[in-house]
């Protein structure tokens, strides 16, 4: 039963104790009649809410969705310490944005990498920029344009990294042009570390290719629990990047 307090008409305190409290910001219910299960079971069920808008008083309010437009230090760790190959080291990072993804490249591995990041962002690229020269960050090149005029970085990179480029971004027929520009240029062997699994980021879209004819994906479940080990929400983490290598192209007969 919901708890109902049309049964009478509160005083609401207007000084000392409790005096917070009103009719907008409180709701009463008797503990005796219902412990915090019930009110846990009441507010699963949308029953009653825990929040209300503090700016019109409604009690209708639903939690936000958070999203990130950037890896985390920690799967960027994942992917350079992990997943690169040792005979890899020519890294692109397609969106590259505040370069995350392009610090991590030179500083796990010490510069080694030649690491270019492509983002059609110039403001987002001033800050790549000045990141890399502030921490002389080594070895790293910013280009600003759409990745579509990049044909030839795409041919040469060794590793790709893409972090749900498209979706935030562009329309959905700029997406497909998109895929089907870096299938056109990615060359064979080259490996792909997508975020999330690419099948969630193509679903939607009307390709001319299928994704499993161009992509084999590597099981990477041992590298996922060497760097978390125990640690549960570490492995949850760094498991949503997914690694893949472009397949020999089959040529028709
Ligand atoms: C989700 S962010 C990825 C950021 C970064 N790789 C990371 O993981 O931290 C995607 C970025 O791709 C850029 N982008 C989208 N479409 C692009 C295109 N066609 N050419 C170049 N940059 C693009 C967006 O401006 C955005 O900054």
């Amino acid at each position: 039963m919901v708890p109902s307090n049309e049964a009478e008409k509160l005083t609401w305190p207007k000084s000392g104790f409790d005096s917070d409290c009103n009719e907008i910001n409180t709701l009463d219910i008797d503990s005796f009649l219902y412990n915090d299960d019930d009110i846990e079971e009441m507010v699963e069920a949308k029953q009653i809410s825990r929040l209300y808008c503090a700016k019109c008083g409604s009690r209708e309010v639903v939690p936000l969705n958070f999203i990130s437009h950037s890896l985390s230090k920690e799967q960027i760790e994942f992917m350079f310490t992990k997943l690169q190959p040792d005979n890899v080291n020519r890294i692109v990072d397609l969106g590259s944005r505040i370069g995350a993804v392009v610090y991590g490249s030179s500083i796990f591995s010490n510069g080694q990498n030649k690491t270019i990041g492509i983002e059609m962002n110039k403001e987002l690229n001033e800050i790549t920029r000045k990141t890399v020269e502030k921490f002389g960050l080594k070895n790293v090149e910013i280009i600003e344009n759409d990745l579509r005029n990049e044909a030839n970085v795409l041919k040469n990179a060794e590793l790709v990294v893409m972090n749900n480029v498209f979706s935030f971004f562009l329309s959905k027929a700029d997406q497909e042009n998109c895929w089907e520009f870096i299938k056109e240029n990615l060359q064979e062997g080259t490996i792909l570390l997508h975020h999330p699994e690419i099948e969630k980021a193509t679903d939607y879209l009307d390709l001319s290719f299928k994704i499993e004819d161009w992509l084999e994906e590597i099981d990477t479940s041992v590298d996922c629990i060497e760097f978390a080990g125990q640690d549960v929400e570490k492995y949850e983490d760094i498991s949503t990047i997914k690694k893949y290598i472009v397949k020999k192209i089959a040529l028709d007969c």
